[in-house]
């Protein structure tokens, strides 16, 4: 099957601005672990690069024992190096235990910060997903929304809970490190530097590939899960038309970009690693060429050292301090060694963990572009609420049921006025189109007085549907005006106004849940004595009983093992339930088997008793009896009248009932 739905928008995708907006969003859901888990990752980072800053002075120390044992005139005494060595031991001991203290603790926080907000999240989502409107559904494939949930979500988790920590982390870890280097000599990280921006220049351009990449493959495999959804919604289709071949290369086709993305995302990703990893190995080496000439020819060394606080460090076996700064000392060449290669894998750590936070980033994005859709809008004020009307027709609000209803309508004067609710709906000149540029509906004007039923034929397409789509508001009309018992539904609020509309839409929807369940949608507070009459009345109650477990029994996707007319008795069975004073009857087109035929019809019959009805027909038999019959014909009422009118009038619908027109 030809994938025909319009891509959803993609819409600039702004790092800077999504990395903020995710972090915000973690902060506001859990501030106070958020701002531990900084300060403890800060800890950790100080933790990473304590054996760094301790190192020249255990190297020293090691010097001043030598000197101590050969004898050296100026060496200071053993009981000084002891202490010197114990004070050591104690503060880098001291920095190691806090720093495992942090990192435990902080990996333990982001565990239930991580699970706690993806919790949020979803329900975020699915909460925006339920205000959505239909027409949401229309443009995005569900897989692919699917995919939000179940990849966008994961792609987060990852970016919370490792990749964002980790980042940061070995960020601090790298700028510390940078201020340590300095610390000790300028010269060799000017050497460090040079390497570093050219390790730089090769990950921005072969990270930046594999990012791109990763975000790609975000995409392609969303694509795919859509196909996938919509193959196994229209399996029966693929092979009534033996497709199956077809819909394999369509899929091989997806699969195919899905693999060349991951392929080159990844690709690139483990070319990135090697290749600064030997950079960092050249770096050792050059470190360590630059050091032995920098100490053995005495060269004067820049450094930041006068204004940090280890100034107390006594630099043994060094050559006297000169005026340009405070020369090389053998410890602290040693230790540089170990600075540049820790400096350089954590460059190199720093270039694989930003891949992953851009791809986790994309994630975000377009959790946060579901999470921006406009919801649907409802600037209703005017409700449904329960009523007592007394025998001069005054109507007072109730708290309990009555069984009666009005319209609460509040004015801006302050007054209130109520209207019974009776199910009289018009609709003046309406002009509606799924998309503005194309117009579905043409001036249709509608006139239903409580209790009548009004029912439309016309061939498919025609916008019966559209119709009964605009009654409820799942669309906006373009033009015109739709009024309920007087009021514009625009007024209302729109879960009053469906409340009060009964649909038995074309398509039936059943849930996974017993029959019984399944009614009961209806009207979730109705006992099962009103179910089982609901059922009776809707004629579904001879066919649930003869199931394997009557009432009880499970019904799973969408009940594929009931046949087409039994999952519609179903479904008047909800809408008789629901016990609205309006309805609306959308007979399925496909045609159902003979005997269920007549049960529908009889079922149908039941639930229009009373009530005002809209019903669409395929068969003219369930219409002669309407007060009113509308011809539709490409979003035009080219006809109205009862049935005798419409027979008299000798139009399109007498040929549609004499047969000399088929209706689809
Ligand atoms: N969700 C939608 N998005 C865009 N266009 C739509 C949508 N639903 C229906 N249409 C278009 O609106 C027109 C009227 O469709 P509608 O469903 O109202 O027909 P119908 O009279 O109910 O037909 P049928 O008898 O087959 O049920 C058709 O041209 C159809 O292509
Ligand atoms: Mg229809």
């Amino acid at each position: 099957m030809p994938r025909m739905n319009v891509k959803p928008s993609k819409r600039n995708f702004n790092k800077k601005q999504t990395l903020k907006r995710l972090l915000g969003y973690v902060f506001k859901t859990y501030p106070i672990r958020f701002t531990i888990i900084c300060i403890c990752i800060l800890i950790a980072a100080v933790g990473a690069i304590s054996a760094s800053i301790f190192m020249p002075q255990f190297i020293n120390l090691m010097y001043e024992g030598i000197e101590h044992n050969i004898g050296v005139a100026s060496s200071v005494g053993f009981d000084a190096i002891k202490d010197k060595l114990i004070g050591l031991s104690i503060a880098l001991g001291s920095v190691y235990i806090a720093s495992i203290i942090a990192t435990t603790l902080y990996n333990q926080l982001l565990c239930t910060v991580t699970q706690g907000f993806l919790y949020r999240l979803r329900m975020d989502m699915f909460k925006k997903m339920e205000k959505l409107p239909i027409s949401y559904f229309d443009r995005n494939p569900h897989g692919e929304i699917m995919s939000t949930y179940t990849n966008d979500v994961d792609a987060i988790r990852q970016l919370i809970s490792q990749s964002i920590p980790q980042f940061v982390q070995t960020m601090i870890t790298v700028t510390l490190l940078f201020g340590v280097m300095m610390y000790y000599s300028l010269w060799l990280t000017l050497a460090v530097i040079v390497a570093i921006v050219f390790i730089f220049q090769v990950t921005k351009k072969i990270g930046g590939g594999s990012a791109k990449y990763f975000i790609k493959q975000q995409k392609s495999i969303a694509e795919c899960e859509g196909f996938i959804e919509e193959m196994m919604n229209g399996q029966k289709v693929v092979k009534v038309f033996n497709h199956e071949e077809k819909s394999k290369a369509d899929f091989a086709k997806l699969n195919d970009q899905l693999n060349n993305d991951s392929y080159k995302a990844n690709a690139y990703a483990n070319m990135l690693g090697p290749i600064i990893h030997n950079i960092g190995n050249v770096l050792y080496v050059i470190v360590a060429i630059i050091g032995v000439v920098l100490v053995v020819n005495n060269v004067p060394n820049f450094s930041l050292r006068g204004f940090g606080t280890f100034s107390d460090v006594k630099f043994r076996l060094l050559p006297a301090s000169s005026e340009m700064g405070v020369a090389l000392s053998i410890g602290i060449a040693v230790a540089y060694l170990g600075m540049a290669r820790q400096f350089a894998n954590s460059f190199n750590q720093v270039s694989m963990q930003l891949n992953s936070v851009v791809m986790g980033l994309a994630g975000a994005d377009r959790i946060f572009e579901l999470l921006d859709q406009k919801p649907e809008e409802d600037n209703g004020y005017v409700t449904l609420v329960n009523a007592i009307i007394d025998e001069k027709g005054n109507i007072t609000e109730s708290d309990e049921k009555t069984g009666k209803w009005a319209w609460k309508h509040p004015h801006e004067n302050g007054t209130i006025t109520y209207t019974e609710l009776k199910g009289d709906i018009r609709l003046f000149d309406v002009d509606f189109g799924y998309f503005p540029e194309k117009i579905v509906l043409h001036n249709v004007s509608i006139y239903a007085k409580p209790g009548q039923k009004i029912a439309f034929v016309g061939a498919t397409g025609a916008g019966k549907t559209t119709i009964t789509n605009l009654i409820n508001r799942f669309y906006d009309i373009a033009d015109g005006k739709i009024r309920y018992d007087g009021i514009n539904i625009n007024k209302i609020k729109k879960a009053d106004l469906r409340r009060s509309i009964g649909i038995v839409l074309q398509e039936t929807n059943l849930f996974t849940g017993t029959v019984m369940e399944n009614i009961r949608y209806g009207r979730l507070d109705a006992s099962d004595e009103e179910v089982i009459n609901a059922a009776k009345t809707a004629n579904a109650y001879d066919f649930i009983t003869r199931l394997p477990d009557g009432f009880n029994t499970m019904l799973t996707g969408n009940g594929s093992q009931l046949s087409q007319g039994q999952r519609q008795l179903l479904s008047i069975a909800r809408a008789e339930l629901a016990d609205t004073p309006v309805m609306i009857l959308d007979e399925a087109t496909s045609s159902i088997d003979t005997r269920t035929e007549a049960l529908v019809g009889k079922g149908m019959d039941s639930l229009m008793r009373g009530r005002t009805v809209f019903v669409i027909a395929h068969r003219l038999s369930t219409v002669q009896d309407s007060n009113a019959i509308m011809v539709l014909d490409h979003g035009s009422i080219i006809e109205r009248g009862d049935h005798d009118d419409l027979i008299k009038q000798h139009g399109v619908y007498y040929q549609l009932y004499t047969g000399a027109f088929e209706l689809e």
